[in-house]
């Protein structure tokens, strides 16, 4: 059992502890959504930039969120401080609440939080190093206009089907392509290539989450003076790469060492390493402290 706190229907819980009823939605259903959030040397890393996606998941789903975001950033702060540890991850997750069954919200009149502090490890140390090894998954993201990408909903199962190709291919992560046959993201994290000196990442609208670790790469790239901009890629443009990285919070930043069996020409490569520097110098600046 993963160590840990939880905060679940008002009360701060050992994670092993913390249990739902059966009839919450967001089980039966995958009816919610979701944030992951880091914290560093005890605070918790672009706070206010989650709670905003949070709540925008939310409003689209229709789901209230009848906390305010001092109220989740002052439960985040009690998990974050009961838990062992300066330095962890945070699940921040919003049920439709218990319900009859049957699919239909309209019954569901209390919305639940559960609010986790543990530890989360995406890949392990040797790898994060080395560089990690994905596979384009069979496994399709889901077309935008079944499900917008931009919802961090409780429903990863096509992500999952991913991973499980990942995992019998003997790889670390998958890359989902769009309908189209355009690169999205990995399971659970978004991709960027290094071509020619540019960093690109795939465009939202290819079912990109727009992530906040992508985001603030694009932003500390710009700073850099690295040239860096959303473009649309295939395959072809990912196992022809110069450098190819994964970003989330989660992942932080993971270098790719090769993709389908194709080798990326460096790794980590320059870019990837000036990236994740300055990445944790905005960690610092953000939150004080050492980090890895
Ligand atoms: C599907 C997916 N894409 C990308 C990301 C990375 O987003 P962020 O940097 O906001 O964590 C995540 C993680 O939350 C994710 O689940």
């Amino acid at each position: 059992m993963n160590r840990g706190v939880c905060w679940l229907d008002g009360k701060l819980l050992p994670l092993d502890q913390a249990c739902l009823p059966v009839l919450d939605h967001g089980l039966l259903y995958g009816d919610g959504v979701f944030e992951g959030i880091r914290f560093y040397a005890g605070v918790p890393f672009l706070l206010r930039e989650h709670l905003r996606r949070l709540r925008h998941s939310g409003h689209v789903i229709a789901l209230d969120i009848p906390w305010e975001d001092d109220q989740l950033a002052e439960i985040t702060m009690s998990v974050v401080d009961a838990f062992e540890g300066e330095d962890g991850y945070i699940r921040m997750i919003v049920t439709r609440g218990d319900g009859p069954l049957g699919i239909d919200p309209a019954p569901c009149s209390s919305p639940r939080l559960i609010v986790i502090a543990s530890d989360l490890e995406m890949v392990n140390h040797a790898a994060r190093g080395e560089g990690v090894r994905l596979i384009t998954a069979a496994t399709r993201r889901l077309p935008p206009d079944g499900l917008d990408p931009r919802i961090k909903s409780l429903n990863y199962l096509n992500h999952i089907l991913a991973r499980i190709e990942a995992n019998r291919a003997g790889a670390d992560e998958a890359v989902l392509l769009n309908a189209q046959g355009r690169v999205a993201e990995g399971t659970a994290d978004n991709l960027f290539v290094v071509r020619e000196g540019r960093l690109l990442t795939p465009p939202v609208i290819d079912g990109a989450l727009p992530g906040i670790t992508r985001a603030l790469i694009l932003q500390l790239a710009d700073e850099m003076g690295i040239e860096a901009c959303e473009q649309s890629l295939a395959p072809y443009d990912l196992h022809t790469a110069d450098e190819c990285f994964l970003t989330g919070t989660g992942a932080e930043l993971i270098p790719v060492r090769d993709i389908d069996g194709r080798a990326m020409k460096t790794c980590p490569g320059p870019v990837f390493q000036c990236c994740n520097q300055a990445f944790r110098q905005a960690i610092r600046r953000h939150c004080g402290g050492e980090t890895r």
